[in-house]
């Protein structure tokens, strides 16, 4: 299928932030007027109007539609979600239900960097199932014991602790920073207890993460959130240092590149300053690189390309290639603060996920792996520039690696809904302005090109949006 012709094909609605459960899309009527709409756009490209043939491509057939409706009627609206119900993938493409493909280059949301059906993978969780898939954190496993062993060579970091999920990364990197601050602070009931986290940051939908992302609309509903967390702009290290230097803080939390606010890069003077404004005042710096992490920017961690290491780095999306992990790496002065039973969890580290995370990890750290993320990321950016230059709506592409956002004037959505008609999926990102760009790591040239051919023959439908 060419991109004209996946034009005319799928159904519409927009796709959503990280997790962001914000209420972005518009019904799929409203978005197949947008689509009709943008079609009868004048070039350039001049995209035919649709057919009734092209029409009735868009609708969803009744198995899907089952699904939808027993959604709608069974699961708690958390999330809303493009009118597509996916059934399976191979390499780069996902398949709906009703048999179209896609190009997928949101990756779930910057999961799955091996593409989907890995072979290594399929065959490594086969065997590993067969095997063992659970058992409890009282006893001790070999894959567990082989990741985190894996994972501390790799890094600064001298000791892992394994959770489920990204939030839980963070939490537990919390839990660590305040138990790191009573130790260190013997003699006093009040030990450094508060945060210090950045505009556009995404840590997370718990208690504590939730606390320390920046969007209110994350924390209000749910307020009183976890007490003393405190935002500064991203970048702004002045301000940054004023907070640093209370001697309040246990943690200062940071995404050297942030995904969910917009794709944005610290700078190196950022992150270096913030390591020295910490070290003065003996707060711990935290990475977290749950999104930009393993391979993401061409680097294995986004903050190698910096030179500055934190104390404690949080894992999670990619790890495992899909199936639940997240990781906390910490150094040895963090992990002797901890004691047995100051934290835990009846799933983190199980044998089935860990032995999957060391197979992707195989993949990631083969030679040149990092340095074709790093060189199609380029391509790409260059690519988008070249065939998006003169739109009026195209404020900067930006990002690094395979993390890639396309800023706009105007919110994305409308383009992010005729992509995903085109047979494109993308995400949102920033303040639903930016088109984050983060598809499987293997990713090829020839698919990085239809992607950004499909994006520009979509631009139109911003026009139409805002007319
Ligand atoms: C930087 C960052 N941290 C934490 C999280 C939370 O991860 P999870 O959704 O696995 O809890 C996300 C999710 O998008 C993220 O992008």
């Amino acid at each position: 299928m060419n991109s004209l012709q996946s034009f005319l094909a799928v159904a519409p609605v927009a796709a959503s932030g990280a997790g962001s459960g914000a209420r972005l899309a518009p019904s799929s009527r409203r978005a197949r007027a947008r689509v009709s709409a943008c079609l009868a756009t004048p070039p350039p490209p001049p995209p035919p109007p649709p057919t009734a043939a092209a029409a009735a491509r868009r609708e969803l057939s009744a198995a899907s539609l089952a699904v939808v409706e027993d959604e709608a009627r069974y699961l708690v609206g958390t999330y809303n979600r493009s009118r597509v119900v996916i059934d399976g993938g191979r390499g780069c493409k996902l398949y709906d239900l009703d048999g179209r493909e896609y190009l997928d280059m949101a990756s779930g949301i910057a999961v799955t960097a091996l593409g989907h059906a890995d072979p290594d993978v399929t065959a490594t969780l086969a065997r590993q199932s067969a095997t063992l898939i659970h058992a409890s954190n009282v006893q001790y496993t070999r894959p567990q014991v082989a990741l985190a062993k894996r994972l501390v060579e790799a890094s600064f970091a001298d000791r892992a602790f394994f959770a489920n999920s990204g939030t839980e990364a963070n939490e537990a990197a919390i839990k660590f920073s305040r138990k790191f601050q009573r130790v260190a602070h013997p003699d006093t009931d009040a030990p450094p207890a508060e945060f210090l986290a950045f505009s556009n940051c995404f840590h997370g939908r718990t208690m504590g993460s939730v606390a320390l992302t920046s969007k209110s609309q994350y924390r209000e509903p749910f307020a009183p959130v976890m007490p003393g967390g405190t935002f500064v702009e991203y970048g702004d290290l002045h301000e940054s240092k004023k907070v640093i230097q209370s001697g309040k803080l246990a943690a200062v939390f940071v995404e050297p590149v942030q995904g969910e606010g917009g794709i944005h890069s610290a700078t190196q003077e950022f992150l270096q300053g913030l390591r020295e404004a910490c070290d003065e005042a003996g707060a711990l710096l935290v990475f977290d690189e749950v999104q930009c992490g393993l391979g993401r920017t061409g680097y294995l961690w986004a903050h190698e390309a910096y030179g500055v290491a934190p104390d404690i780095m949080t894992l999670a999306k990619p790890l495992a290639n899909g199936l639940p992990i997240g990781a906390v790496l910490v150094k040895e002065k963090v992990a002797a603060a901890i004691s047995y039973g100051d934290h835990g969890t009846t799933f983190g580290g199980n044998p089935l996920v860990c032995q999957a995370a060391l197979t992707v990890l195989d993949k990631i750290q083969k030679p040149g792996f990092l340095a074709e993320v790093s060189k199609k990321g380029e391509n790409f950016k260059q690519l988008l520039r070249t065939k998006l230059s003169g739109n009026p709506h195209v404020k900067e592409v930006r990002g690094v690696g395979l993390i890639v956002g396309i800023e706009l004037d105007v919110p994305a959505g409308p383009l992010v809904d005729a992509c995903l008609d085109a047979g494109v999926i993308m995400l949102t990102a920033g303040k639903g302005n930016v088109v984050r760009l983060v598809p499987p790591l293997i990713i090829s040239e020839k698919e990085l090109q239809h992607a950004a051919d499909v994006i520009r023959d979509c631009l139109p439908a911003l026009d139409v949006a805002t007319s």
